[in-house]
């Protein structure tokens, strides 16, 4: 069947998504739309001219109209200011929302039954601005974070143990900010327990990077973000969307009552399918895991909290 994706935001993160997803051919159409005069045309028009050597046929152009978006199945949104070295996501909240907002009204205008996937930070209030402006119902609005902070913390595993990256399967919950939680209790290396292949004094250092890992590349790129695991992390939600893989990722979904939490976009584990979110899956969780995800959820209703909606 004929799928389209639209991504809005050609900079970094759009860009790289935009070709991901051209170049796995995850879909016939994609489209690049950006506010500046004519870039995302020329991002667009640069990536069709690879299809030959690269050997794909998507059908990827780049626009300023959100005509061009019309009936899109997904929407990736990736609008908004990235943060630059000594602020944190949160610092965004104002900028970004007045950028998310007329972004997610034009596409829900022009696309209502698509399924929203939000990028922009501090990205569990942008998500849930993108539900409650778009009207769309919770699974079609879904935020993108986890699988990012747990492919930082798979790769982090990797390069201690020497172990393929592929044998490495993890969790990391919560808010995308520094009270992020990976689950290392359910870090396992091919089935065997993390714990057995490092000690616990080193995999508390390696928590740690991880909950730090996008301040880290801020610190060294100095003008912005990550954008290459980051457009990664959002190809794999839309494989798995398109292809109705129904794979489980931690990603950020509206909670009604799940793990305790009550009207806020937070990370958890979902199940990604034509549906977008088709599952919300409820882990058992220790005293110690259960604190750091209400710290964790304070500082995303903070956020929130700010927002006018
Ligand atoms: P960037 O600055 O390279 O690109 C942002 C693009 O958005 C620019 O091209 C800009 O012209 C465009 N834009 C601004 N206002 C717009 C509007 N009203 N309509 C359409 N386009 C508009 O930034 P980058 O690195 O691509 O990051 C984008 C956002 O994604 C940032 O807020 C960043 O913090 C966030 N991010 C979130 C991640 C996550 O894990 N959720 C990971 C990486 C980035
Ligand atoms: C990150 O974690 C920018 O939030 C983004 O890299």
């Amino acid at each position: 069947m004929k799928k389209k994706v639209s991504v809005i935001g050609a900079g970094h993160v759009g860009e790289v998504t935009a070709f991901k997803i051209a170049e796995k051919e995850l879909a016939e159409e994609v489209v690049l739309l950006d506010i500046i005069e004519d870039m995302p045309i020329g991002k667009g028009l640069d990536m069709r001219e690879g299809g030959p050597v690269g050997k794909y046929d998507t059908k990827i152009f780049g626009t300023n109209d959100y005509q061009d978006t019309a009936d899109s199945d997904i929407v990736v949104i990736t609008a908004g200011k990235p943060r630059k070295p000594g602020m944190s996501r949160d610092e965004l909240v104002d900028a970004n929302f007045n950028i998310v907002k007329p972004v997610t009204e034009n596409v829900a205008k022009h696309s209502p039954n698509a399924i929203l996937i939000i990028v922009s930070n501090p990205l569990d209030a942008m998500a849930y601005t993108a539900l409650k402006v778009s009207g769309f119902p919770k699974n079609r609005v879904v935020g993108m974070a986890g699988i990012l902070d747990t492919t930082r913390y798979r790769t982090f595993i990797s390069m201690e143990t020497n172990v393929s990256v592929e044998s490495i399967q993890a969790l990391v919950l919560g808010g995308h900010g520094d009270t992020m939680v990976p689950i290392v209790r359910y870090t396992t290396i091919s089935g065997i327990p993390v714990s057995h292949f490092i000690p616990k004094g080193r995999l508390d250092e390696i928590v740690k990077r991880t909950a730090g890992g996008g301040g880290e590349i801020v610190k060294y790129l100095k003008t912005g973000s990550a954008y290459y695991a980051p457009a990664q992390a959002i190809t794999e939600m839309v494989e798995s969307m398109l292809k109705n893989k129904n794979k489980i990722l931690p990603c950020a979904a509206y909670l009604e009552g799940e793990y305790g939490i009550n009207g806020i976009y937070f990370g958890v584990p979902v199940k990604l399918g034509t549906n977008g979110v088709e599952e919300i899956i409820e882990i058992d969780l220790n005293d110690q895991e259960k604190e750091a995800i209400k710290n964790s959820e304070t500082a995303v209703r903070n956020v929130i909290d700010i927002l006018k909606l």
